[in-house]
């Protein structure tokens, strides 16, 4: 579709090229043995093609955009205090940790905010050869493996056909029994729920309907800005847990994306788990 925004417009097409070519690097490579560090804890990992491919997103952004800002999590994983007019929101490889296990669950994501609001997003899903993307206004498209627009599904009983997800990141403490006590309580309610391993994977699963729902409470922008382009594009709600819009500079890291029908039902029963969102243990 014609753009309206030459920006938008051109950064999209940057980063549909760069998500192909990484996808293509990534499904050759997923076969090799990885070379793992580990960062904050024995289980937070990050591989040397985590910093290959994020080299060649930022280098090829720098070069086509120098005055862009850059958030990505490997080499510039801090939020700037001032978001500039443009800002591109990269991660490289999101599901490192299955990545590193020649798990195919894993993918690249390269957002852009405009003023902190998620404006474009591309995410390729190299193991599925899918790539995805939405510009604000304009849709929610596959690129790979042939362009085409998709939409929202809603399933028909909520929650009793829903298949939700959520992640549980690198939390290993008491906050961990927060996600934990809303997953043992939509359990029993729900057709079943899933943990992909993969922020983003779960975002496209969401918008693509091949998921209801999604939540989790400890993310960084990187693992949301391009998905909840292409989520609320298609249809879907991307919102922190209170049902607010998405911004990448209200220092929040909680985030639900869900079916419309969906999503009003996580927002209303994750209300009466009001823990989540002061990041407190459960209580007794
Ligand atoms: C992680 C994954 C995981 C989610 C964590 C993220 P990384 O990203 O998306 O599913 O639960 O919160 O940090 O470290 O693999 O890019
Ligand atoms: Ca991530
Ligand atoms: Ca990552
Ligand atoms: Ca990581």
């Amino acid at each position: 579709p014609a753009c309206s925004s030459h920006t938008t417009c051109s950064s999209g097409y940057v980063a549909l090229q760069l998500a192909e070519q990484c996808s293509s690097l990534l499904q050759r490579a997923i076969k090799e043995e990885q070379v793992i560090e580990t960062k904050s804890t024995f289980a937070d990992l990050v591989t040397a093609y985590d910093k290959k491919v994020e080299e060649i997103i930022i280098s090829t952004v720098r070069r086509a955009f120098p005055d862009h800002g850059i958030v990505s999590e490997e080499s510039f994983p801090v939020s700037p205090a001032e978001w500039k007019e443009w800002s591109w929101v990269v991660d490289p490889i999101d599901g490192t940790t299955n990545w590193a296990n020649q798990n195919p669950v894993f993918a690249i994501s390269i957002g852009l905010a405009h003023r902190a609001v998620p404006i474009m997003g591309v995410i390729a899903l190299p193991s599925l050869r899918e790539v995805v993307y939405a510009i604000r206004g304009r849709g929610s498209f596959y690129y790979k493996p042939e362009t085409k627009q998709f939409t929202v599904r809603e399933p028909s009983n909520v929650p009793q056909d829903c298949l939700l997800t959520t992640g549980i990141g690198y939390e290993r403490g008491p906050l961990l029994q927060a996600t934990m006590g809303y997953f043992m309580e939509q359990l029993p309610l729900c057709r079943a729920i899933r943990l992909s391993g993969s922020a983003c994977w779960d975002n496209v699963m969401v918008a693509t309907g091949r998921i209801s729902g999604y939540w989790e409470r400890r993310l960084k922008v990187w693992d949301y800005c391009a998905g909840s382009v292409i989520a609320q594009e298609s249809g879907c709600r991307a919102t922190r847990f209170d049902g607010r819009p998405v911004r990448l500079d209200d220092g929040a890291e909680d985030y639900i994306v869900a079916a419309p029908r969906v999503h009003d039902y996580m927002v209303r029963t994750l209300a009466t788990h009001q823990f989540y969102l002061a990041g407190q243990p459960t209580p007794h």
